[in-house]
């Protein structure tokens, strides 16, 4: 066994990992983003392919990341750099470590944004301003605030801040506190929600677009599998990272299921949530990115103490982004309190400066940049900023972190390194060697060339 120590400090116990990972991996992506994708991409059997590929891919991934991080003890970047010249490999798989920095900063200068659109709901729904409104009144609304970058800014800047602080607080007294106290408030809350959804008349509706199977286009597919890494945190090094502070004695494959169990679960209630108010209302399920900032405000403003429900309901969101969040600029902090020597404050906030700025790509795509769009042959078509982050970090570098993550399991690290690591019966881990040996990267490599019209 190996003797490393992280220097950034260790989880108190088994359960307050289970609750970090669950919280990196709980977040926008479970509450704004997979609704509004399944709605667009016809429902169904886009659920279908996303709980396969959460299951086949998803969950050896995750093994791979904490298992890698826990043996390296260090930041993703340099965790691949010591394994792999353990291994005898090149330190060049510390790039492995870079493309996940990057991929975690740019994916926070846009998860800030909409985190803050979150934020100002809350207050928009607590002030009343739903009470009895219509479908267009709510869209003006959210026309008006994505329309006023100023508002934009603020909102953006105020979430900066928050994750800053948690971040530069540390593993224990900053990640650790928050997590614990959040994770658990977060599930009440959206149980309320559906609570709700329950009573709408619609709820059979919901279930049938969410659960029954359809058409499905090779773009869709590499839409779910990319969404499958986004929303359990894999891919960029975020797992990796906190599996580095992971004592020894924890089981790898326990924490893994319940993870993977939990992220789904509230993906799902929250998909059944919304879905019957979209319906309800006669709604549009492709309504795209403000699906649920158009739609559930006006379920709350015409149902019984819509407002608490609905102050309650984003707070919850704006909770789920920010433990998350603080799991986006993890790996790049602890790179650079290891190699710079900066103290843990001074790189929050440097790296939080920074990704503020690229941030303002997306706050301007909602109004005075909504027309500047481009296109890269063969990947997509007229994409503004932030429709190209998005695109290019769930749908390219994540998957292709998670492919390079398999490869160095899966074929570079000894057996037998593997095998003490994982600590797991005999018969899981021949399951899981093989689903990263062949069947992640085969999976990840036919729907590239499926999403690139190659095949
Ligand atoms: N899993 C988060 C969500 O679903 O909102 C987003 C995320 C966090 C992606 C951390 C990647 C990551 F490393």
């Amino acid at each position: 066994m190996s003797e490393r120590q992280s220097i950034h400090g260790q989880w108190s116990n088994r359960l307050v990992f289970i609750l970090a990972a669950t919280g990196s991996a709980v977040g926008l992506g479970n509450i704004w983003k997979f609704p509004y994708i399944a709605g667009e991409n016809g429902g169904g059997t886009f659920v279908l392919v996303y709980l396969v590929c959460i299951a086949l891919i998803g969950i050896p991934i995750m093994m791979a990341e904490i298992m890698l991080g826990r043996r390296g003890k260090q930041s993703p970047i340099n965790t691949m750099a010591t394994l792999a010249s353990e291994e005898g490999k090149s330190n060049g798989w510390a790039a492995l470590g870079w493309m996940g920095v990057v991929a975690g900063f740019l994916i926070l200068s846009y998860y800030s944004v909409i985190a803050g659109w979150a934020m100002s709901y809350v207050f928009r729904t607590g002030s009343g301003m739903f009470t009895g409104a219509t479908a267009d009144g709510v869209s003006s609304i959210f026309s008006d605030l994505v329309s006023d970058p100023e508002k934009l800014i603020a909102w953006h800047t105020i979430f900066m801040v928050l994750t800053m602080v948690v971040v530069s607080r540390g593993v224990k007294a900053g990640l650790e506190k928050a997590v614990t106290f959040l994770m658990p408030l977060l599930f009440a809350l959206l149980l309320l929600v559906l609570g709700y959804s329950m009573t709408t008349g619609y709820f059979s509706q919901g279930l049938e677009f969410l659960f029954t199977p359809g058409e499905i286009t090779g773009k869709a597919i590499l839409i779910a599998m990319g969404h499958a890494f986004f929303t359990l945190s894999l891919g960029m090094g975020a797992i990796m990272v906190y599996g580095s502070y992971l004592p020894k004695t924890t089981s790898i494959t326990q924490a893994s299921l319940w993870v993977a169990f939990a992220d789904t679960a509230v993906a799902l209630i929250a998909g059944m949530a919304i879905f019957p108010i979209v319906f309800a209302n006669g709604l549009e399920p492709g309504a795209g990115p403000g699906l649920i900032f158009k739609t559930l405000p006006i379920a709350f403003g015409h149902m019984e103490g819509g407002i608490l429900i609905g102050v309650m309901f984003f707070l919850l969101v704006v909770f789920a982004a920010w433990t998350s969040a603080i799991s986006l600029i993890e790996p790049a902090v602890a790179y650079m309190v290891e190699n710079k020597g900066y103290k843990r404050v001074y790189s929050s906030v440097l790296i939080g400066i920074v990704t503020w700025f690229v941030g303002l790509g997306s706050v301007f795509s909602f109004n005075i940049w909504a027309d500047k769009t481009w296109s890269i042959p063969f990947l997509f078509e007229d994409k503004n900023f932030f429709d190209t982050l998005d695109y290019l970090t769930a749908n390219i570098m994540l998957p292709l972190g998670g492919l390079f993550i398999a490869i160095f399991a899966g074929w570079l690290m000894r057996k037998q390194a593997s095998t003490e690591e994982l600590n797991t019966l005999p018969v899981i881990y021949k399951v899981w060697l093989f689903l990263v040996k062949f069947v992640t990267p085969v999976a990840v490599i036919i729907v590239f060339l499926k999403a690139v019209s190659v095949i």
